[in-house]
């Protein structure tokens, strides 16, 4: 593709990884049934793979929050803009991200989910930008660790594009300037 600069994770490499994930999932969840949260939209891709090699009963839920706009900056603003339809109390739940970049999205989702009462509450992201960290994250399940580059493919957009890309890239800089 065009606007393609550099590959940084291969289709393939995505695929074994979130393999791995899955299993890793389904031994530690051994019995239990799992609500994967999706944040949307840059979980869904991941999500529907990861899903794939989960051998557990998984439920899905979906939220949305903005916190980037169509800038490739967070702006450090967390705004709910679709919450759970279904109750979380109770129940096993396992956040699925794209990335986690400056780390303030979750933060405020960690926070806002816990007091919902959980049974217990994880994070699973496909990408970690550990770089750009702006508040500490638990996380439990990493897909790759990659640089403080920004990153599209795979769930990752550019405005709003390009996020069924089966792959992670670097777009060319004369694409993502004004
Ligand atoms: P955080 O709040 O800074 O951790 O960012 C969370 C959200 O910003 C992610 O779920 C992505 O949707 C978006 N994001 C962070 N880094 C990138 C990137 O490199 N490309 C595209 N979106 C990104
Ligand atoms: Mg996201």
């Amino acid at each position: 593709m065009e606007i393609v600069d550099r590959i940084i994770i291969s289709e393939e490499d995505i695929q074994k990884r979130v393999r791995e994930l899955g299993e890793a999932i389904s031994q530690d969840y051994a019995g239990q049934t799992i609500t994967l949260l999706c944040v949307l939209k840059g979980g869904l891709m991941f999500l529907c793979d990861l899903a794939k090699h989960i051998t557990q009963p998984v439920a899905y839920d979906f939220m949305s929050v903005s916190s980037y706009g169509d800038a490739t900056e967070s702006s450090g603003v967390v705004r709910i803009t679709k919450d759970l339809e279904e109750s979380i109390e109770g129940k096993h739940v396992i956040i699925v991200e794209d990335i986690i970049d400056t780390g303030l999205t979750l933060n405020y989702l960690l926070k806002n989910l816990h007091s919902r009462n959980p049974a217990s509450l994880r994070i699973c992201t496909l990408l970690d930008k550990p770089d750009n960290r702006r508040v500490e994250i638990p996380i439990d399940y990493v897909g790759f660790k990659v640089p403080n580059d920004f990153l599209v493919g795979y769930g990752l957009d550019f405005k709003q594009l390009y996020r069924n890309i089966p792959y992670v890239f670097v777009p060319k800089k004369e694409f993502i300037q004004d």
